[in-house]
């Protein structure tokens, strides 16, 4: 059975990190969208808000037989992936500016889980340009993001700024 996680901030989810969750769909039997819960960062949305808009979302990019869960974890991304049984750490990418951070990211998270494997995905270039953070931004300031947030997650995102 190959289990993988797909670890993120997800503060908001996008329409990237979706395109990301259907393409890795065919690869895996099991994948757990792993829902960063840090404590330390100010976030738009609390750990439990962005589980409940991604397990609203999920519907609409289920592909195949390949279980989706939603879980939060706190600490290394390494340790949540070796507990939950998987042989996987699913990251995309969008652009060759993410590259160097996310080599970091993976030969770290190598030596020290050796037994599980950073996969890249290559987000389509429709969202090459999407990140949680611009979108925020764009948002804050009025500028439309339809079309690169799912409806829900603007909605929520709308309520959150008029209160
Ligand atoms: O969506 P993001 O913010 O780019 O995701 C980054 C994330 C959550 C994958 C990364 O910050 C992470 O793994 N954090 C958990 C702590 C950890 O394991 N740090 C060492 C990574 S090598």
């Amino acid at each position: 059975m190959r289990r993988a996680i797909f670890p993120g901030s997800f503060d908001p989810p996008t329409n990237g990190h979706l395109d990301i969750i259907k393409r890795s769909q065919p690869l895996f039997d099991e994948m757990i969208i792993a829902v960063l819960n840090n404590a330390d960062k100010k976030t738009m949305f609390s750990v439990d808000e962005r589980c409940e808009l991604i397990r609203e979302i999920l519907p609409t990019v289920k592909n195949g037989k390949c279980e989706l869960m939603v879980d939060s974890f706190s600490g290394l991304t390494a340790d949540f992936a070796k507990r939950s049984g998987a042989t996987a750490i699913v990251r995309g990418i969008r652009a060759v500016s993410d590259y160097e951070y996310e080599l970091r990211m993976a030969l770290m998270n190598r030596r020290l889980e050796p037994t599980i494997e950073t996969v890249f995905l290559m987000a389509a270039e429709e969202y090459s340009y999407v990140s949680s953070d611009l979108m925020k931004q764009v948002f804050k300031l009025g500028g439309r993001i339809d079309g690169l947030i799912p409806a829900t997650v603007e909605s929520r995102m709308r309520e959150k700024l008029a209160k």
